[in-house]
């Protein structure tokens, strides 16, 4: 499947939108007794393509199996479609090697599992009671805070963010001591839509000698992530995020860095040896994938990066720069909106306020027209916080969004006013 678009062009006008709608059964549904879904809650999760429904069906039908286990048939099948999709993986985000790409639930599991990880092996064991300090960012996503917090042994300094949701990298060499060993950060907001510097910040990051650790649960579906330009030590993300199923996420680590890391989560399939009093653990990946895996949703991974892989990105990625602008603009000439974080860089999130309606009641009456957003402080309480509201509303783009959605939208948010504002 072949797609180039311009930018100015409308979606809904365009064979190529229309083409690549009908791959997605999910946007062919009504809700609400028959009314058009309208899906913008892309950030949240996204429809899975029929390549990939076509294969988890494939898998559950003709080899269900389990893999690096079993000799027989079915078995071998399994594994060599379950390693196939670590190669496309790594040439997805570009890493040096395949035995970096490690396979997870998801972008929470690979936090919590470098948090554990990573916060044995930062820690000052030189008996001076100095504290490790690790940073994060009040932009961060509840997954890229919990997990640290949870390690007691660390104290969390956090950059914080400008008026309009971009970072304060002035403040950033400040923050760094000799006591600072590592920063986990988000590439792009879940909820504002933010896309941080990072090449810079990984690049300041490094001079001082720091672990870098990038969330890119929100960025790796909606512009080219490149683990070697960026030059982090690990990233993360999810599957669903990017037209997979849900529970299958990654977790990257450079081939140098994994070799070092503690195993923190033991069981069958990781393991080299085991004794009654000990256990030698094979090499990366395999010793940070103990137990069964996700098989079918690493199989569903690899037709979603197939699909991926065959549509032409850029030019859809340019597509949901236009939407956002196109939403950006409309939205701000409703009287009453509020744009909540207005950052130079976005990817297509857009969040919003409407003065004196709570979030909550206007994702229901966006929903009563057909439309799905999210309304919530979308597990970014900080970034709640920072903007002084409780919530927002959110819609967020795929590259399937058309500007008549947006349209409808609008049109959706003047009737919330009329009926609910004060
Ligand atoms: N992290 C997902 C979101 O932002 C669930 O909605």
């Amino acid at each position: 499947m072949s797609l180039v678009l311009d930018k100015r062009v409308t979606a809904s006008s365009t064979d190529a939108i229309t083409k690549i709608r009908q791959e997605f059964p999910l946007l062919q549904r009504t809700v609400h007794d028959g009314l058009p879904l309208a899906y913008l809650d892309n950030a949240a999760t996204t429809p899975v393509p029929n390549i990939v429904q076509q294969r988890l069906i494939s898998y559950y039908s003709s080899y269900t199996s389990n893999i690096h286990r079993g000799l027989h048939y079915l078995s071998v099948e399994a594994t060599r479609q379950y390693e196939d999709t670590r190669k496309r993986v790594q040439m997805f985000i570009n890493a040096a090697h395949q035995d970096e790409v490690i396979f997870t639930h998801g972008t929470t599991m690979s936090l919590n599992m470098l948090a554990q990880a990573l916060s044995k092996q930062i820690t000052n064991t030189d008996n001076t009671n100095t504290e490790t300090e690790i940073i994060l960012t009040t932009m961060e996503h509840h997954s890229n805070i919990v997990p640290w917090q949870l390690q007691k042994n660390l104290r969390i300094k956090y950059l914080p963010m400008l008026a309009n949701g971009e970072l304060d990298l002035d403040a950033l060499p400040k923050l760094i001591s000799n006591q600072t060993k590592l920063i986990s950060i988000v590439h792009a907001s879940n909820s504002i839509g933010t896309i941080n510097p990072l090449t810079e910040i990984i690049r300041i990051c490094k001079e001082h000698g720091l672990i870098t650790v990038v969330d890119a649960a929100q960025s790796v579906g909606h512009m080219r992530v490149d683990v070697q330009a960026l030059d982090c030590d690990y990233l993360v993300f999810s599957g669903h995020k990017i037209y997979a199923p849900t529970g299958i996420g990654v977790l990257y680590g450079k081939r140098e860095r994994l070799k070092q890391l503690p195993v923190v989560s033991g069981g069958g399939g990781a393991i080299m040896q085991v004794n009654l009093d000990s256990t030698s653990f094979l090499p990366p990946p395999a010793r940070f994938e103990a137990g069964t895996p996700n098989i079918s949703g690493v199989l569903g991974l690899d037709s979603a990066l197939q699909f991926l892989m065959k549509i032409d990105l850029p030019s859809l990625w340019q597509h949901e720069e236009y939407l956002l602008d196109y939403a950006t603009t409309t939205l701000q000439n409703i009287k009453g909106v509020r744009i909540i974080g207005t950052a130079t860089n976005k990817v297509s999130i857009l969040s919003f306020v409407l003065d004196n309606i709570h979030p909550h009641d206007i994702g229901t009456l966006l929903d009563f027209e057909g439309i799905a957003v999210r309304a919530s402080h979308h597990c970014t309480h900080p970034t709640m916080k920072h903007f002084k509201v409780p919530a927002t509303v959110r819609a967020s783009f795929a590259f399937f969004n058309t500007k008549e959605e947006i349209d409808l939208l609008a049109k959706a948010i003047t009737k919330t006013i009329k009926a609910l504002g004060r």
